[in-house]
């Protein structure tokens, strides 16, 4: 079945879906952006995703021009025309079309673009067997809070770990902690089995799945502790792995070809990886 996107207030074939030369998410990534999950037709953690989106747009005065409802309809009917039971919709604003100067356009209307396609789930045996993740300096800007489309750091990041056969790279900060990974949050477990993840500020992205995870962990009694670690106690960590919408719970199994632990998902990230399928199965407490 051909593949419908959603540009500007028209539903189009791909081939045909374009946005204009001087859209200034072309020319300046004057826009941001939000990848959200569908399981059997339906959005998950969708409220989450729109406070957040809501929230990164607020950052940069970018005014939505439309409401939640209305939003919601688009990606709903984007769903709908693509047949779509499981994958994901990835959705974009920007500050929309003007003659080019940096400074905000008087007047000019939000773009507002949405595709959808299957896929977008962790590849068969990668949660088996585990993934292996690079450290690399982190070079992004200082809001990374925002989840801007200006992604080249991260592009760079993970073509790098592509090049050296890992899944990910672990983002590093000139004092040496890890920040996140370049479409991933990074995640520890201690010798007591406790989660060790950074705490939310501007350096690193709220992640949804981090979230959600967060509180299912709570809520099976596994404690969360939100503080810096350093590449160094990464490598020497009991366990280690990364969550996102399209990753969910992925084991860290190597960090720079050392191996974590055993070398081989632990228990708890396996633990964690059964309590987040569940959760997004339907079937877990805090189901979307
Ligand atoms: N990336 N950190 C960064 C830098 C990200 O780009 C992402 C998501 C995450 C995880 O956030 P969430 O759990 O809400 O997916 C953390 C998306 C999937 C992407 O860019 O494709």
């Amino acid at each position: 079945m051909a593949r419908i996107a959603y540009v500007n207030g028209r539903y189009l074939p791909f081939a045909a879906a374009c946005v204009h030369v001087e859209d200034r998410g072309y020319q300046f990534s004057d826009g941001v952006y939000e990848v959200i999950a569908v399981r059997g037709g339906r959005l998950v953690d969708t409220e989450l995703h729109y406070d957040r989106l809501w929230r990164s747009l607020g950052e940069l005065a970018i005014d939505p021009a439309r409401s939640r409802g209305a939003l919601d309809l688009v990606l709903r009917e984007t769903i709908r025309r693509n047949r779509l039971r499981d994958g994901i919709v990835y959705l974009q604003i920007t500050r929309g079309v003007a003659k080019r100067d940096h400074a905000f356009p008087d007047g000019a209307q939000s773009s507002l673009v949405v595709t959808a396609r299957r896929g977008g789930r962790p590849a068969a045996g990668s949660v088996e067997r585990g993934i292996g993740i690079v450290l690399l300096p982190d070079l992004r800007w200082q809001r990374r809070d925002i989840k801007s489309v200006s992604l080249l750091p991260n592009v760079l990041a993970k073509q790098a770990a592509r090049e050296q056969g890992a899944f990910e790279t672990w983002l590093v900060d000139t004092n040496g902690f890890v920040t996140e990974g370049s479409s991933t949050n990074a995640w520890i477990v201690d010798d007591e089995g406790n989660l060790v993840t950074r705490q939310l500020e501007n350096a690193i992205l709220s992640g949804i799945t981090r979230r959600v995870l967060r509180d299912l962990a709570e809520s099976d009694g596994i404690k969360v502790i939100e503080r810096p670690f350093s590449a160094e106690e990464a490598k020497s960590a009991a366990e280690a792995f990364i969550t996102s919408t399209t990753s969910f719970v992925l084991p860290v199994v190597t960090i720079d070809g050392v191996a974590v632990g055993t070398g081989a998902p632990g228990p708890v990230t396996k633990k964690l990886c059964s309590l987040y399928a569940a959760h997004f199965s339907g079937r877990g407490r805090n189901a979307p």
